[in-house]
């Protein structure tokens, strides 16, 4: 299989497993126990919390273990939106291309509990203006959320000029670095924002343990009810395992491998295979071309095609790419991210994301581009295709 799919989920690194492995054993105490089996699972979370830390240029006790990316946004906005509350405080303000886990938890907010929430849209090649951005805020506002870098595009944000003017006013900044950590250099206290998500599936880590880094000093209310982990602000026994295995990865991801050489080898197979694409299909449009955006990401939209049938074909053909966002599919909505852009719905629906990786080779892309051309043959230009068409 050629997998091009990275930003759906990355395949586990070796470093992750070995450190996972001597963690699965019949036996692993829990880490708020006393014993030694016990303090064998409380040492390996430390030293993960740690090594993370230390990653981020943070202190230890600023990273709050959770079970991923969603959990760590959640518990970001719902959190800090809670906690600093007043009766003179109650407005919210994101972006319109947001992953779900920010833009629902934003919404339930203002739908559920009664914030004002404002959200901001992107210009067409997906970026918010920080004009825009500065006229949003009010004396009201508790906390703005935007994101790194965006999953289905890879559309990367002026993040350090937006916490800069939350700074300012005195306005919580947090950002959702899921897409970004690992890729590009996301240390918070360089970036200028109070919190920020991260989770280890899309670094190479195991699936199930993400983190949030809180700024020292910056309180937060539990969104979970139970015991006093992670300092009373997630409740919960600990993912010992695959909180082991994403300090493992974090530390691949961001010192051994160097981000940057990876980023550049990258974009390098994303140029190959977007300049295949454009001959084989000249009506090709690669979405959010002319921005700063990740090496790894290429959005597509084929007119007249269905992207949907698109990816069936290609994964027939042994190539796993994706529709835009993973936590999308099934659903019938056309991409928001694309919408928000301005793209129109018929194109939304006809667009796949191919996302690359370590993994990925120039032979793996040369193989990409054939098995896409015959899908493309096959089904949508082919006189016989017809009817198969969006
Ligand atoms: C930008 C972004 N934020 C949040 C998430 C949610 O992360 P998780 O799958 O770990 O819950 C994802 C996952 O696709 C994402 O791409």
């Amino acid at each position: 299989m050629i997998y091009l799919d990275h930003n759906a989920t990355t395949p586990l690194c070796p470093e992750a497993r070995e450190a996972m492995l001597p963690l699965l054993g019949d036996l692993l105490g829990n880490p708020s126990g006393i014993h030694a089996s016990a303090r064998i699972a409380r040492a390996a979370v430390d030293d993960a919390r740690d090594r993370i830390a230390a990653l981020l240029g943070a202190k230890s006790h600023e990273i709050i273990f959770t079970s991923g990316g969603t959990e760590s946004c959640n518990l970001a906005i719902l959190g800090l939106a809670r906690r600093h509350r007043s009766p003179a405080k109650n407005h919210l303000v994101t972006a319109s291309t947001e992953h779900h886990a920010v833009l629902h938890a934003m919404r339930a907010l203002a739908e559920r509990e009664g914030f004002e929430l404002t959200e901001l849209p992107v210009n067409e090649q997906g970026v918010i203006d920080p004009g825009a951005f500065a006229a949003a805020l009010r004396p009201e506002t508790i906390l703005a959320s935007v994101m790194i870098a965006n999953n289905e595009t890879g559309v990367i944000q002026p993040i350090s000029e937006l916490a800069a003017i939350c700074r300012e006013r005195g306005i919580l900044f947090h950002s959702d670095a899921v897409q970004a950590f690992g890729k590009i250099p996301c240390n918070p206290r360089e970036l200028g924002v109070d919190a920020l998500s991260a989770t280890a599936h899309k670094f190479y880590g195991p699936h199930g343990a993400g983190f949030l880094w809180l700024r020292s000093g910056v309180s937060i209310e539990a969104i979970q009810h139970g015991g006093f982990h992670e300092n009373e602000r997630r409740p919960g026994t600990e993912n010992v395992p695959a909180i082991a295995g994403m300090a493992a990865a974090a530390e691949v991801a961001v010192r051994e491998v160097s981000a940057a050489e990876e980023s550049v080898r990258e974009s390098s197979l994303r140029d190959r295979l977007w300049s295949g694409i454009s001959v084989i299909d000249p009506t090709a449009v690669h979405n959010a071309a002319q921005t700063h955006a990740l090496a790894n990401t290429l959005n597509v939209s084929f007119p007249g095609c269905d992207g949907e049938t698109l990816l069936m074909g290609l994964d027939l053909e042994g190539v796993a790419a994706s529709s835009g966002s993973a936590c999308m599919v099934g659903s019938i909505q056309a991409s928001h991210v694309l919408l928000a852009m301005g793209v129109s719905e018929e194109l939304a629906r006809a667009t796949v994301r191919f996302s690359l990786g370590r993994d990925t080779t120039p032979e793996s892309i040369e193989a990409t581009l054939a098995a896409l051309s015959r899908v493309l043959e096959r089904q949508f230009r082919s006189p016989k295709a017809v009817g198969v068409k969006a």
